[in-house]
């Protein structure tokens, strides 16, 4: 018989002083969760479909209720001041609800594509992923952008069609346009009849019924009135030559379309396609019934141990988002963790892996937006909000039982670089202290020259508005005015055998070597041009885009 390691009895044993849950009472929790991120474009409708699955999940009593929910956030933050004067969302939060019996948290993402970083670390912690797509438009920039960190992460797609009572294009090639450009094979689950003014409804391919449209009063729920396709009477309410149309089209989809497949679904290489109207509420309910039907539950993520199981026994894991001064009135800092495994229960003692401490977290929140609500426990696909007084920063684990690490979340190559300038030296206290919180936040990255006397910090960024938010937030959150200097470079690159495989080259032109927060050489280029010559000029120097994880080590602070 094999020998029994006491280490690994805490895993198989529940611990009792943290509250015994049974493997049953684990598995229907973990059972009953789904969790996911919308991906889209700003304006193609995120906000009005985020309200209006709220309403469904009765966490919401009307729709406008997310904008309100908006407006008294800007009043009741100041850096978040920025967001009223420039109309646009740039923090991302998290909404947790229950509908049919089923706990659903939808990880919000900033809607400003400045702002991908902070929905690329997300994504990281979604199991589904929703892309919504306006149907005048079809694919966008930042759709794509967002798409190609799902397919990284394998996570299944559900594409949700938006505005179809506005002209848009054919259905057929806003298939073909996902079909080819992102190489995700669709099956619509639904199908238009018509569009813009004389869109009629959808035909359901599963239960073969017609879905009439019924253009709702903003913020009521439609009555959804169907009626089988034998049906008569659908002659007096569908125009015929719609109605042939859309038949001809699914009957050309059943030939020559793809065939339902969870498993392909399950794997991120099928989306099922649904066609609906947001504002006017159309074809929203039928998308949620089937999508919490056919989205995966919290699934095993990787660890330097292989993947953990959800339904282990003792709780796990990790930070994806840091976010400082979301109550300006408290100064604080929150680290949103998502559960992997286990329950989590307030004030249990977890270990911090990286730092090797324990720490009892007593006063973990559920944030719904601005609100919050102090949480008694939460389970796998679940995200809780924890004080943060500068101990996490993004990737830490948290475990009880058997020591684990969760892969880390990859840090994304910056395109603008500047020098951050403090002109007044009685405020370094304060500036060192700001940089150096929004940096463990992530609200931008911060390099640092190898001259050690050149002392400011280099924000790298992806877009410019993170820049303009570091700066506010510098003014109004720590009382110092900076000044950015720009520094001409375009393009970073991380170098993979680190410091000696830089050496072993030894001298090189048309770049500046800085270091990351860890120490690690980066590399600055002007131009595209001036990587590939060096790329040319020493191909066994490895270079990436995406910074390498890192674990088990502390940032280097200003
Ligand atoms: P976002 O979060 O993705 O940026 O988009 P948001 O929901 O704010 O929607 C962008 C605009 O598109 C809004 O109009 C919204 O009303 C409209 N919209 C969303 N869904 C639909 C739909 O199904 N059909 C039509 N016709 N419009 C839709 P707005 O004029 O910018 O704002 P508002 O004055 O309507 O609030």
């Amino acid at each position: 018989m094999a020998e029994i390691n006491p280490e690994n009895l805490k895993d198989i044993l529940p611990d009792i002083s943290e509250g015994v849950l049974s493997h049953k009472q684990l598995l229907s929790a973990v059972e009953r969760r789904r969790n996911f991120a919308i991906i889209s474009h700003p304006d193609a409708g995120k906000t009005t479909l985020t309200e209006k699955l709220l309403l469904y999940g009765g966490a919401i009593q009307q729709a406008g209720a997310v904008k309100a929910r908006g407006e008294q956030r800007k009043v009741t933050s100041d850096w978040m001041e920025l967001e009223k004067q420039r109309g646009i969302s740039i923090t991302s939060t998290v909404l947790q609800f229950d509908y049919d019996n089923i706990t659903i948290n939808l990880l919000d993402t900033p809607g400003h594509q400045d702002f991908s970083e902070d929905t690329y670390r997300t994504l990281a912690a979604a199991d589904n992923a929703v892309m919504l797509e306006d149907a005048a438009k079809g694919l966008e920039p930042q759709t794509r952008k967002l798409f190609e960190v799902c397919k990284l992460r394998k996570i299944p797609i559900f594409t949700f069609i938006n505005k179809m009572d506005r002209p848009g294009q054919e259905p057929i090639s806003l298939l073909d346009e996902i079909e080819s450009e992102l190489n995700l094979s669709t099956y619509p689950v639904n199908w238009p009849i018509g569009s813009g003014d004389m869109f009629r409804g959808v035909i359901e391919r599963d239960s073969k019924e017609v879905v009439l449209f019924k253009k709702a009063a903003r913020g009521k729920q439609s009555i959804e009135s169907r009626l089988k396709i034998t049906d008569p009477s659908i002659n007096d309410l569908v125009e015929k030559e719609l109605l042939d149309k859309a038949l001809e089209e699914l009957e050309l989809l059943e030939v020559a379309g793809c065939a339902m497949d969870i498993d392909l679904i399950r794997q991120g290489e099928l989306t099922p396609v649904y066609f609906g109207s947001a504002m006017t509420n159309f074809g929203v309910r039928p998308f949620l019934d089937s999508f919490l039907h056919l989205a995966q539950g919290p699934v095993a993520r990787n660890t330097n141990e292989g993947p953990i199981d959800p339904l282990r026994e003792t709780f796990t894991g990790f930070v994806f988002k840091l976010q400082a001064n979301m109550d300006p009135r408290h100064r604080d800092r929150v680290a949103f963790v998502r559960v992997c495994s286990g329950r989590f229960q307030k004030d249990m003692t977890v270990n911090h892996a990286r730092t090797g401490k324990s720490i009892r977290l007593s006063r973990p929140q559920k944030i719904f937006a601005q609100d919050r609500a102090v949480v008694e426990d939460a389970y796998p696909g679940d995200v809780i909000g924890l004080n943060n007084p500068g101990m996490f920063a993004i990737g830490d684990t948290l475990y009880t039982g058997k020591k684990v690490e969760y892969e880390g979340i990859p840090c994304f190559s910056p395109e603008i670089f500047c020098w951050l300038r403090n002109p007044n030296p009685s405020a370094f206290k304060n500036f060192r202290k700001g940089v150096n919180e929004l940096r463990e936040e992530g609200a931008v990255q911060v390099l640092y020259d190898t001259d050690q006397s050149k002392r400011d910090p280099i924000l790298a960024a992806v877009g410019q508005l993170q820049l303009e938010v570091v700066q506010h937030r510098l003014e109004n959150e720590y009382s110092v005015e900076t000044k950015v200097e720009a520094m001409g470079f375009q393009v970073a690159r991380w170098v993979k055998g680190g410091w000696s495989s830089l050496d072993d080259i030894g001298r090189i032109f048309n770049c500046k070597t800085v270091q990351d927060s860890w120490q690690r050489p980066v590399l600055l280029f002007k131009n595209q041009w001036n990587l590939t010559q060096l790329e040319q000029d020493h191909p066994s120097l490895e270079l990436t885009s995406v910074a390498p994880v890192v674990s088990g080590v502390n940032p280097i602070t200003l």
